[in-house]
């Protein structure tokens, strides 16, 4: 088939490339024209695994082409995938100035019927307002389809190819046949694709992600509870996931979410409500939550510390707002690193993938440094931010010999405080009875 992707990002590159993985004839459009020369020489400005190899393959097979000029690009598809960026308003709700500008672009540019598809994160009544934008500037008949992407970041590649499910908001039944027709080769062992009203397909990708930034809420308030009642999360959890009701998944208290999904989404999913008339208590907790958590590393280290940290060099392991990805948007590491400049300390940090990221935040402010264990050498705290698999069983005799004050702040809970208290470490997990 005959497809077009406008945007290039995370979720546009990730859909361009494995669409033409199935033998779709793609064409991705984005106006960033460095990036779009950079991805025809198959250099993906993002670190995701398997990308690359999907982008290079594709590209000189000749299913997958990249381009700047979206005019053209729209005339290609049979089915218009738009993939642009959300960002939020200050008020919280979604900035929709990019999607409505590619509906423009479509609209003057339509040249036959067409299917067009919002897979960008957009409230409900956009692909209204999208149809609304396109049909003010073309007589050409095209059917509007919601199609919401649950991919995660660090696993885009695998989650596209094998997806949970995949939701689909059609109108018509040109849209819902030619979706079927393009997804059916990624649910063969039968996840299946979920065809619902274009509303209630908008609607699920916010109520999807509200719900796994709660538990995450839930688990980091249930943690701080342990701290302060002796109990330890990690058992707790075991207890509750048992339950098959509940299950394990996305129970892990952390240092906060963030990333370029769950704090915005769950902002304009407070939005949307608000505008319908109603007071969303439960899901403004969960971002009031989130908020208080991402300064709790900063508040465990000048606990420890004291809350003049002139004379302190701090060692961070981890940057990322996640493992298996280089993205820092809204990343727990960037509130910690700042609080302990202005508290005075001197920071050295390591992260195996977003050290070009956060040098664009922090510049000479941080000494970056390739291997962990020169991020704690003199230290007088370890602060960990992400759970990459490296650090999670390092040397901690040479560690212990490495530090000047044997002090590690833990906020993924990666080793077992009994052992850490072994090794002569001042340890503290999130949740596991610190008083
Ligand atoms: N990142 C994720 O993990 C993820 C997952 C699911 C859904 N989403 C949603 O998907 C959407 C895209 O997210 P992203 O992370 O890929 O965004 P991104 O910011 O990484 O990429 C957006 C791209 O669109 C391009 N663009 C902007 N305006 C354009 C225009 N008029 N014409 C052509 N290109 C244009 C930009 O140059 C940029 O390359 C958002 O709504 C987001 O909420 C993201």
């Amino acid at each position: 088939m005959r497809v077009t992707v406008v945007g290039s990002g995370y979720v546009g590159l990730v859909t361009a490339a494995c669409l033409a993985e199935t033998g779709n004839d793609v064409v991705c459009a984005d106006v960033d024209a460095a990036k779009v020369d950079r991805l025809r020489r198959a250099e993906i400005p993002i670190f995701e695994p398997g990308l690359e190899e999907l982008v290079r393959e594709n590209q000189a097979e000749g299913r997958l082409h990249f381009t700047t000029d979206v005019a053209e690009a729209i005339r290609h598809g049979k089915v218009v995938i738009i993939a642009v960026g959300t960002p939020h308003e200050q008020d919280g709700s979604a900035d929709l100035s990019q999607v409505l500008a590619v509906a423009r672009e479509i609209g003057r540019h339509l040249n036959e019927p067409k299917v067009v598809v919002t897979k960008s994160t957009v409230p409900v009544g956009t692909s209204e307002r999208v149809r609304e934008e396109i049909r003010k500037l073309t007589d050409h008949p095209f059917s509007m389809c919601s199609n919401p992407e649950f991919l995660k970041q660090g696993e885009a590649v695998n989650d596209f190819m094998k997806p949970d499910r995949v939701v689909v908001g059609v109108a018509s039944d040109d849209a819902r046949d030619l979706m079927l027709e393009l997804y059916s080769p990624y649910v063969r062992t039968g996840n299946p694709i979920l065809f619902m009203d274009i509303p209630s397909a908008e609607l699920t990708k916010y109520a999807a992600n509200a719900m796994l930034a709660a538990r995450i809420s839930f688990m980091n308030q249930v943690a701080d509870l342990c701290d302060r009642v002796g109990a330890d999360v990690l058992e707790v959890r075991r207890g509750m996931a048992a339950d098959r009701r509940i299950g394990g998944a996305f129970l892990f208290p952390g240092p906060g979410y963030g990333g370029s999904c769950f704090p915005k989404d769950v902002k304009a999913l407070v939005a949307t409500a608000r505008q319908a008339g109603m007071t969303p208590e439960l899901f403004e907790a969960i971002e009031t939550v989130n908020a208080r958590q991402k300064g709790l590393l900063l508040r465990r280290t000048l606990a420890a510390l004291g809350e003049n940290l002139a004379a302190c060099a701090i060692g961070v392991w981890g940057l990322a707002f996640k493992a298996g990805t280089d993205d820092m948007r809204e990343s727990p590491a960037t509130p910690l690193i700042e609080g302990l400049l202005a508290a005075g300390a001197s920071v050295r940090a390591h992260d195996p993938k977003a050290e070009h990221n956060a040098r664009r935040i922090f510049g000479d402010r941080v000494a970056f440094v390739g291997d962990p264990y020169d991020a704690i050498d003199g230290a007088d705290a370890l602060v960990i931010l992400t759970e990459w698999l490296p650090y999670r069983t390092p040397d901690f005799d040479r560690m212990r010999q490495l530090m000047r004050r044997p002090v590690i702040i833990d906020g993924r809970n990666l080793y077992d405080p009994a052992r850490m208290l072994g090794y002569g470490f001042e340890y503290s997990g999130i949740g596991r009875g610190r008083a």
